[in-house]
């Protein structure tokens, strides 16, 4: 992960650029950063690239990469594939070698479409004076957009800052939608004294030619530019198959008596039919290589040459116990030698127990609004301590079944406490402008549990005592896009009971589009502020291309209970790698399981705007 920016002027004076980007990218980036200018008089512009780089495989590649043609590469990103990387080689450099070789557009766009990976990019082309940039078609990794109409200037970068001070509502930060790859023609915009990015899209999902770019697009196009799609039809190969939207001609043949098992037993009783075993090992299969590719090529060369250590884990992972993570922890296990330690990465927000609420919890039993879990819950403060949230419940109910998986493995289970006093002071500090311009308070809720989380600063257990410890894994490891893929949400209950499986399969298709501006540009600025960086199993294109394969019934039955019905397939896999009840808890979304949601204590929606997150 590196933190990359690009200032594009198109004015003769030069740019001066806002140090407080400077320093947050450094954040992404802390093994090496260097600026690098070019442009000329006639045309008249100036690029000032400057770039960030956190030192995860082979030699450290210095960025920008300038190749011998003059052309300027700055790469935010993973080739875990589609491209021949040898052990050793890196990535970027590679990139920069296939690039300089190609000759126009389309051959760009065949280099780019056939990397497997997470990325963001700007490529200046010398020949024809080009600047191109975009992201990946999940949007795995961030980058934003502004133009500052005063200056005549275009600034592309990792991460943003919010400004101080009240100011206006809107911001003039967007996220770039991870829609295909632009392009500006340097010698067209300075003549005509104003910006136009030429789109080539991604072929999404055999919708065919588009021939406009997208409301999405258009609404997120910096004011003051315009975004135009290229007529000439060449467009990004998609890297994953449609969605398969086939639609079962009879409701399930099995007779089902769930409530005559537990679920476990009733997972044990469907993996005991030859057909949903194989279907399970295909599953198994890809998501295991997925989780291979991102574990392993780790930076220990980055650790003074020294061979790999016995005592600091590579590799993290987001942590709550709950199945989606329990399965990268099982799968990782494959992975990684069994002496190196593994980090797992357990949240807690401190409960608060304002006096008004304590009573009526006692006059009615129950607080309202408790999630139908037959799991505790932990609410109760008088028999748990304040930071016994569901998720470290589950986490440590998890971290037993892992090590009764593998007894030989270290697991590092560190459970990081925050109080409010420290989440305010950090939200404000470096937050909020991480998630920017993200800004509901959902984004902020989640987008402070994963900070948190991901930091690795906590407590593990040592020989029966708690000792402060500090994960060092640059590699964190997240479950994100499970749900998404495998209709985890209650919302997908609520779909399917309304509008049956064509209601669903809307759901999960629209879902997956919209991930990149929901989730993932604000995860990676998140995790990438700790000079870590985020992977995704889940969202590994052969993983994704494997599960858009399937019909929406195999991977779902909502007919079935909750903690059994959503992500069926993910649970039956579960199971099949010797887990145990982890393959059964129903989904806790982050910002409950970790408590952060009770924190504030506000009467809020999660789709409202944060003002916590507006800085002083
Ligand atoms: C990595 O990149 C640097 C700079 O581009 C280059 O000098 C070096 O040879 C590359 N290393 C390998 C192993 O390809
Ligand atoms: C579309 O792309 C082609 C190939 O790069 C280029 O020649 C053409 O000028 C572009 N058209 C527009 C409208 O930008
Ligand atoms: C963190 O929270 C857990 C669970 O409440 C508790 O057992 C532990 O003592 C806490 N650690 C610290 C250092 O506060
Ligand atoms: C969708 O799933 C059905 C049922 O398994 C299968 O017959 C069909 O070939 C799949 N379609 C695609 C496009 O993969």
């Amino acid at each position: 992960m590196c933190g990359i920016f690009c200032l594009l002027s198109l004015s003769p004076t030069r740019c001066v650029w806002d140090k407080t980007l400077h320093e947050h990218l450094r954040r992404r980036g802390p093994d090496l950063s260097q600026d690098l200018t070019v442009g000329g008089t006639d045309p008249c512009y100036q690029c000032l690239f400057s770039a960030h780089v956190l030192h995860l495989r082979g030699l450290l590649t210095p960025q920008p990469v300038r190749d011998d043609t003059g052309n300027v590469l700055l790469w935010n990103g993973e080739i875990f594939g589609g491209l021949p990387v040898m052990p050793g080689e890196n990535d970027t450099a590679v990139l920069s070698e296939r690039l300089s070789s190609c000759d126009g557009p389309s051959e760009i766009l065949s280099v780019l479409s056939a990397i497997r990976g997470p990325w963001g990019f700007v490529y200046y082309q010398k020949a024809g004076d080009y600047l191109w940039f975009g992201r990946d078609f999940l949007g795995r990794r961030s980058l934003l957009w502004k133009f500052d109409a005063e200056a005549n200037a275009l600034t592309l970068t990792s991460v943003a800052a919010r400004r101080s001070g009240p100011g206006p509502a809107q911001s003039a930060w967007r996220e770039v939608p991870a829609a295909g790859v632009y392009r500006i023609d340097l010698k067209a915009v300075t003549q005509a004294g104003s910006v136009t990015f030429e789109l080539y899209p991604w072929a999404r999902g055999g919708s065919g030619l588009v021939s406009s770019c997208s409301p999405t697009v258009l609404e997120s196009v910096p004011s003051g530019c315009t975004a135009v799609m290229n007529q000439s039809g060449l467009a990004l190969a998609s890297p994953v198959r449609p969605l398969n939207t086939s639609i079962p001609k009879s409701l399930n043949e099995e007779e089902i008596h769930p409530n005559s098992h537990s679920h476990v037993e009733h997972l044990e009783r469907l993996l005991a039919s030859q057909e949903k075993n194989d279907a399970v090992n295909r599953l198994i299969g890809v998501l295991s290589e997925a989780v291979r590719r991102r574990v392993q090529s780790l930076p220990f060369e980055a650790l003074d040459n020294s061979p790999p250590s016995n005592e600091v884990a590579g590799v993290a992972i987001l942590f709550s116990g709950g199945i989606d993570s329990m399965i990268l922890a099982a799968l990782a296990d494959r992975h990684i030698p069994a002496h190196q330690p593994i980090d797992l990465l357990n949240v807690a927000f401190k409960l608060q127990v304002p006096k008004k609420q304590k009573e009526s919890a006692k006059k009615s039993g129950k607080p309202k609004n408790k999630p139908t879990d037959s799991q505790s819950d932990g609410d109760d403060p008088q028999t748990s301590g304040p930071f016994d949230v569901p998720d470290r419940f589950t986490g440590k109910a998890g971290l037993k079944e892992l090590q009764d998986l593998n007894p030989e493995r270290r697991w590092n289970f560190v459970e990081i406490n925050v109080t409010k006093e420290e989440l305010q002071k950090i939200r404000q500090e470096r937050i909020c402008h991480l998630v920017h311009p993200l800004d509901t308070v959902l984004d902020d809720s989640i987008g402070c549990a994963v900070w948190f989380a991901a930091r690795g600063t906590g407590f593990i257990m040592e020989d029966g005592d708690q000792r402060p410890f500090t994960s060092s894994a640059k590699v964190v490891l997240t479950g994100i896009g499970a749900d998404e893929q495998l209709a985890g949400y209650s919302r997908h209950r609520v779909r399917f009971t309304m509008s049956g499986h064509e209601g669903l399969i809307q759901e999960l298709e629209m879902e997956l589009d919209r991930i990149p501006s929901r989730n993932l540009g604000r995860d990676d600025r998140v995790i990438g502020d700790h000079g870590k960086e985020a992977r995704f199993p889940y969202l590994d294109e052969d993983v994704v291309s494997h599960l858009n394969s399937l019909p929406v019934w195999e991977k779902a039955d909502l007919s079935l209970p909750r903690g059994l019905g959503e992500k069926l397939l993910l649970r039956l896999t579960a199971t099949q790698l010797g887990l145990g009840q982890s393959a059964v808890l129903p989904k806790r979304a982050m910002q409950f399981g970790s408590r952060i949601a009770k924190m504030e204590a506000h009467h809020e929606k999660a789709s409202d705007q944060c003002t916590r997150l507006l800085t002083e």
